[in-house]
């Protein structure tokens, strides 16, 4: 399905056309949306929901919080905010024995919170080095950049960044704050630029040798994957039968988890493979509604670049007994 995009916003919704025909919501449908951000997913998916539906959105940045009040304004269908990380948004809810059709999380972070440079999400301007989605969290990476010790970092940048100069960076690091804290973004580009013989930073060509370490960082301050993994089966359990979850990647370590969760609901029978014959007589709960994981076309990937590395996945919840489609 093609939608037209509003680009007067500031974050364009990804995958967005995708995640509605894989899920199909629904006129008078409950869907929780994880991660409201700047609410383009949700204007979408409110419209299925109409009057009768309700949309309850999560997200733990206090200006995604600003942007739904404008968007419950105008909503066509029932809403609701909750402020805080979605893990223990979808734990109060199933306390609350909500129970949903659709369950869905955008995660990462938006183009709002790159773009307000103060926060110190991006290496393309120099500001404080913040990196909270949550602004009234304690850690920040400043704390992270000057208090880890080496090993710690470099593990960091290998584990959450992939970035096969983790060691060489994390040195940098340790040796530049000696003489004084590495206190701002454009700090921090410069140690790792300093610590990159000027051949490696040629070699990234059109990329920015700060990528990696700049996501491996954010991911630490905002503890995304653990949040993600502690939010998944609190997700499947709040669905329905035939309720639908779905997740947008945007980095291999978020792609994997929910690939695994899904493919681990969608199993049958798990048997040892030497076993002639099915003795647990364990049934699917899932059924995949994405083989692969969906990637952008590259139409949309030309209008909004920031979509490129984005990857949807979803599953139906099976109703007990049935057998997948
Ligand atoms: C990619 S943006 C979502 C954009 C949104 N789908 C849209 O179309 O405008 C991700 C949002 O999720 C929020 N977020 C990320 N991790 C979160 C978590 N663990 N708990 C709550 N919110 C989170 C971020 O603050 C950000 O606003």
């Amino acid at each position: 399905m093609a939608i037209l995009l509003d680009m007067s916003r500031t974050h364009v919704p990804v995958l967005a056309g995708e995640l509605i025909d894989l899920t199909v919501p629904s006129a008078g449908e409950i869907a929780v949306d994880c991660t409201f951000g700047a609410g383009g997913h949700a204007r979408l998916i409110a419209d299925r929901l109409g009057p009768r539906g309700t949309l309850v959105c999560i997200d733990r940045d206090p200006a995604a919080e600003e942007r739904f009040d404008e968007f419950a304004r105008e909503a066509p269908c029932d809403t609701r905010f909750l402020r805080m990380d979605y893990a223990d948004g979808l734990s109060l809810l199933s306390d609350e024995d909500l129970r949903a059709d659709l369950v869905y999380l955008d995660l990462g972070i938006s183009s709002m919170q790159v773009d307000a440079r103060e926060r110190g999400f991006s290496y393309s301007y120099d500001a404080p080095l913040d990196m909270r989605m949550d602004p009234e969290q304690a850690l920040d990476a400043r704390a992270i950049v000057n208090g880890w010790d080496e090993r710690q970092l470099a593990h960091l940048f290998r584990r959450f960044g992939e970035d096969p100069n983790a060691r060489r960076i994390a040195r940098e690091i340790v040796r530049r704050r000696r003489r004084a804290p590495i206190d701002t973004t454009g700090e921090l580009v410069a140690a790792i630029e300093g610590a990159l013989p000027a051949a490696v930073r040629r070699s990234f060509g059109g990329g920015h040798p700060a990528k990696r370490v700049f996501q491996a960082v954010r991911i630490a301050v905002n503890a995304e994957l653990d949040s993600l993994d502690r939010a998944l089966p609190l997700a499947w359990e709040l669905l329905r039968d035939d309720g639908r979850l779905a997740a947008i990647s945007f980095h291999s370590l978020e792609d994997r988890r929910v690939k695994r969760f899904l493919a681990e609901r969608a199993r049958g029978c798990v048997c040892p493979p030497d076993f002639p014959v099915c003795v647990c007589g364990h049934q699917p709960e899932a059924d995949l509604l994405t083989g692969r994981a969906i990637a952008p076309t590259p139409g949309e990937v030309a209008q909004n670049p920031r979509a490129k590395s984005g990857r949807l996945r979803a599953a139906r919840k099976l109703p007990a007994g049935e057998t997948r489609s």
